[in-house]
């Protein structure tokens, strides 16, 4: 990552819906309607209420979050501004850009979190504490100083 990013970097993708009488579908192809090659899809389901997820950032990852059913909120952080996304409709994705702190909450029963990602698992890829976070998220300011 070149360049230090805000979660103003992140925002809503609305997705095309195919209307049916027999119900709809919302296709997602690369390059297209997200702004990056897809290399790994998953999903998250079965939350317990009350459950968090997240809480971590990624260096290079893209992301596009979506509420493939029920809703659930999506708080970004950049270090020094948040930001509260609430996902609830299967047709809006939430694009999310590299070095953005990331947690899942209020997660409503019954709901999947569909995730598609640009980059295959890396657990280098991870910052999983947040001090170590914005040490990192500082030293990217001073490089491009
Ligand atoms: P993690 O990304 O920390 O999940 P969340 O942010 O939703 O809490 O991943 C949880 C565990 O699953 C962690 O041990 C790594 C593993 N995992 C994989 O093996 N492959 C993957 O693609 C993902 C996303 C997670």
């Amino acid at each position: 990552m070149t360049n230090i990013t805000t979660v103003y970097d992140c925002s809503i993708i609305e997705l095309p819906i195919n209307h049916r009488e027999k119900g709809n579908l919302t296709v997602v192809e690369n390059e297209k309607e997200v702004p990056f090659n897809v290399q790994r899809i998953y999903y998250l389901y079965d939350i317990p209420g009350g459950e968090s997820r997240g809480g971590h950032a990624h260096k290079e990852l893209r992301q596009l979050i979506v509420a493939a059913s029920g809703s659930f909120d999506v708080i970004l952080n950049d270090g020094n501004i948040k930001r509260v996304f609430t996902l609830n409709r299967s047709y809006q994705g939430l694009l999310v850009v590299p070095g953005i702190w990331r947690e899942l909450d209020s997660f409503s029963s019954g709901s999947v979190c569909l995730v598609l990602a640009s980059h295959a698992y890396d657990e280098m890829d991870y910052l999983r504490d947040y001090e170590s976070f914005l040490k990192w998220r500082a030293n990217l300011n001073l490089k491009k100083i």
